[in-house]
């Protein structure tokens, strides 16, 4: 890579050992993806990812001392350095501290509780705003058109590069933290002009509606597109921001799309051409009813119609749709055989706090919980869950080992949690 003056002085050492090890770690990734230089950002998120293997890092550390955690897990150095103070605006990733499920993750895996805690308070120390979601443009974090991010989590990468026109890869927790503590990321990818125009043209023939119809589109998509930047043409109705986070949600489960384009819509696709940079596309698929069907069916996997758990908040829940959930269990009461949960951020759950909604939530026999999010619910494998989020009910087979999964709209979730039935169907 070509470095800067300001990048060779950090790698040089002139910002202390941390800046050195950070700009070691981000030269030999860059070289690494074929990046010739670097680009300056002031917009990270943190995804510290300690939480995935705590008795590892118990064995390698432990005294659990963040220094050395971050030093090994995050900088890649044998050598401990401390971080004094981050040099771009950075927010975090879920650390399941503040949150009702607490003491269930206490009592699951001690470590795990003792790791988050640490965490927290260590991005605190180091000037990370803790924001503890994976949405966070929900928590203020709102890059603009053009912006260099190093963003982290697969729902959140398309609402920063499709819906606000900034400009991200998909980052893990080295990169992240490195970028973080030199305002630098390397120059590849999303970051370049070349790599963000379409190469799949999408006909939407079957139009969505809701959060429901548009989640059901983006899986079926996101499983045909492998690496190729969808181009979805034909959309009559402009999405809210709540349908397009089940769309970039669905997206990074079935499939990796991390760009897409809606023409007329989405800030990079005024036209068509702009979309595609005027290059013929070759590929084409359309979405019709047959296609929505067999999203459908590979979502809803169940085969009891009792349901036990119905979870909301599968990319963190905004207040638009809790405040809907609350309004939909107005005078309601949650079946004495079902469970329901929220899960949302610090920052909504105050919103909703102030606004009412979680009371009426607890009133009506639910649970909203900040921070946390539905697949660390790991005694749930025998239960049967019914979810509006498609990125739930994708993983949770896989990750949490429940075999019956209902994937339905926020008001045939209310109605199973009330009910204890599944009535839910695709119309
Ligand atoms: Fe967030 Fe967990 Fe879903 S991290 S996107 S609530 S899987």
């Amino acid at each position: 890579m070509r470095l800067a003056d300001d990048e060779k002085q950090m790698l040089d050492g002139a910002e202390g050992p941390a800046v050195q090890k950070a700009m070691d770690l981000l030269v030999r990734y860059g070289d690494a993806l074929g990046a010739e230089r670097f680009v300056d950002t002031d917009n990270v998120t943190l995804l510290t990812g300690l939480f995935m293997y705590p008795e590892i890092l118990k064995k390698e550390v432990p005294d659990l001392d963040m220094d050395t955690i971050a030093s090994k897990f995050f900088l890649d150095s044998d050598e401990v350095v401390v971080v004094d103070k981050v040099k771009a605006y950075t927010t975090t990733h879920i650390f399941t501290v503040n949150n009702t499920y607490w003491k269930n993750i206490q009592r699951r895996s001690p470590i795990l509780a003792e790791l988050a805690v640490l965490t927290e308070a260590y991005c605190r120390r180091i000037g990370a705003n803790v924001t503890a979601t994976c949405s966070p443009y929900l928590a203020g974090n709102v890059p603009v058109r053009g912006q260099h991010c190093a963003w982290t989590e697969s729902s959140a990468i398309p609402m920063a590069n499709a819906v606000l026109g900034a400009r991200t890869n998909i980052e893990g927790c080295h990169s992240s933290f490195a970028s973080a503590l030199t305002g630098k990321t390397p120059e590849w990818g999303m970051h370049l002009d070349e790599n963000r125009h379409g190469n799949l043209v999408v006909d939407v023939e079957e139009q969505p509606t809701n959060m429901f119809e548009w989640g059901l589109m983006g899986y079926h998509v996101a499983s045909v597109a492998g690496l190729r930047i969808p181009v979805y043409r034909n959309v009559k109705k402009p999405p809210t921001m709540n349908m397009l986070m089940p769309l970039n949600a669905a997206g990074g489960s079935s499939g990796s799309v991390i760009m897409y384009h809606i023409v007329g819509i989405t800030p990079e696709a005024p036209t068509f051409e702009a979309a595609t940079g005027g290059r013929p596309v070759a590929d084409r698929i359309v979405y019709g009813k047959a296609e929505q069907r067999a999203a459908y069916e590979r979502l809803n996997h169940s085969r009891s119609e009792s349901v036990d758990i119905v979870i909301f908040g599968c990319p963190h829940y905004s207040i638009e749709s809790i405040s809907k959930v609350a309004r939909l269990l107005d005078g309601k009461k949650i079946s004495a055989s079902t469970q329901l949960y929220v899960t949302t951020n610090r920052q909504t759950k105050a919103l909703a706090d102030a606004n009412g909604y979680t009371d009426a939530i607890h009133r009506a026999g639910g649970l909203v919980m900040a921070d946390t999010c539905g697949l660390e619910f790991k005694h749930v494998a025998s239960a049967v869950i019914a979810t509006d989020s498609p990125k739930q009910a994708h993983y949770y087979p896989g990750k949490c080992g429940v075999e019956n999964v209902w994937y339905g709209t926020v008001e045939e979730c209310v109605e199973a949690a009330t009910s204890g039935t599944w009535k839910g169907a695709l119309p």
